[in-house]
């Protein structure tokens, strides 16, 4: 990492709310729910398919995971009101693991079947590495309970992961394969980029070759070749592209072209300050891409 990003990422908690909103807007739909409704019309517009998340995460009282549940489900009506192409990904902390597993269960099931109900699939997204096992539990629970509207989350990062692949293939899962934004120790999880790349790779095919539905979710276009090789082939229902608003968007844009599913991440809600900043705090590297990103787009050229 570059002395510059390491000095961005200690300056963040000290810069002012209102430039953390401006370097992050890019990155979020807006604070409503009908800021991600029209980022989702104008992306299925393009023909990109989205995911939904409500930002939030880390709750400390019941209340609070009570009340992303309801968000979620208020989501969920405007998707399919509009039928908009669209699912949506939840965080397990924001649902209350963390303070009460039981909770976190029963107010998943109910978003869960709330969404089989209007024919929507949940996406769980995947946290830092103490979260795991307990996310695998909980969609392990849901799988056996008739549950096929729900995936998981694999990060390359993790050591553990091609293991996860074998524990949970027969359920023949529906994953989406990332990185992995938390910071993990080396006791756990790869260090450097090719390590991390070679995982990915090699998860990805594990993945195929157990007849997984994967989503691709990487801006790296390393990996995007790699995975494009594996896939090539492969009908449109075996696998999808995925992206962050705000990233890469020309990229995205030929995958659609090239014939290939695409869909983009769509985070909204007044959560966005701790969302920004978990993002540029947690991963130093992303944190520079970030903020000169956005900084490009703030700052006028010269000349
Ligand atoms: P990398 O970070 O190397 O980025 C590759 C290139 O993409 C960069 O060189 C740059 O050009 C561009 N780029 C990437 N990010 C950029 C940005 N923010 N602004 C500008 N340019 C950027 N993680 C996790 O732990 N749990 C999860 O559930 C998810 N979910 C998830 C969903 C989706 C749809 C995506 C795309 C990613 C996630 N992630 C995630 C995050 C993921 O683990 C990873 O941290 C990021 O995608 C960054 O890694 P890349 O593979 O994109 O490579």
């Amino acid at each position: 990492m570059r002395v510059a990003d390491w000095a961005l990422v200690r300056l963040l908690p000290a810069v002012p709310r209102a430039v953390v909103q401006l370097l992050s807007a890019p990155y979020i739909a807006g604070p409503t729910l009908e800021d991600a409704r029209r980022t989702v019309a104008a992306l299925n517009a393009e023909g990109k398919l989205a995911t939904v998340d409500v930002l939030g995460e880390k709750v400390r009282r019941p209340a609070e995971a009570e009340a992303v549940a309801s968000s979620y489900h208020a989501a969920l009506d405007a998707l399919a009101g509009d039928r908009l192409d669209a699912n949506i990904s939840v965080k397990l902390t924001a649902l209350g693991l963390g303070i009460d597993l039981d909770l976190c269960r029963s107010l998943l099931a109910t978003v869960v079947a709330d969404a089989a109900a209007r024919g929507i699939f949940v996406r769980i997204d995947m946290e830092h590495s103490a979260c795991t096992d307990d996310t695998l539990r909980l969609y392990r629970e849901l799988r056996a309970a008739g549950r096929e509207n729900v995936g998981i989350v694999l990060q390359s990062r993790l050591q553990r992961t091609l293991a996860d692949v074998g524990d949970i293939a027969d359920l023949r899962p529906n994953v989406r394969l990332c990185k992995g934004i938390y910071v993990e120790p080396p006791t756990i999880a790869y260090q450097g980029r090719d390590a991390i790349r070679g995982n990915f790779v090699q998860t990805l095919d594990a993945l195929l070759e157990l007849d997984c539905y994967v989503g691709v979710a990487t801006h790296d276009e390393w990996l995007v070749e790699r995975s494009l090789e594996r896939v090539e082939g492969l009908g449109r229902d075996c696998y999808e592209f995925q992206m962050l608003l705000g990233v890469r968007e020309r990229r995205a844009t030929e995958l659609v072209a090239a014939g290939h599913r695409l869909r983009v991440y769509v985070p909204y809600g007044d959560r966005w300050y701790e969302y920004s900043l978990r993002r540029l705090q947690e991963n130093p590297a992303l944190a520079g891409m970030l903020a000169k990103a956005a900084v490009l787009r703030v700052v006028p050229r010269r000349g």
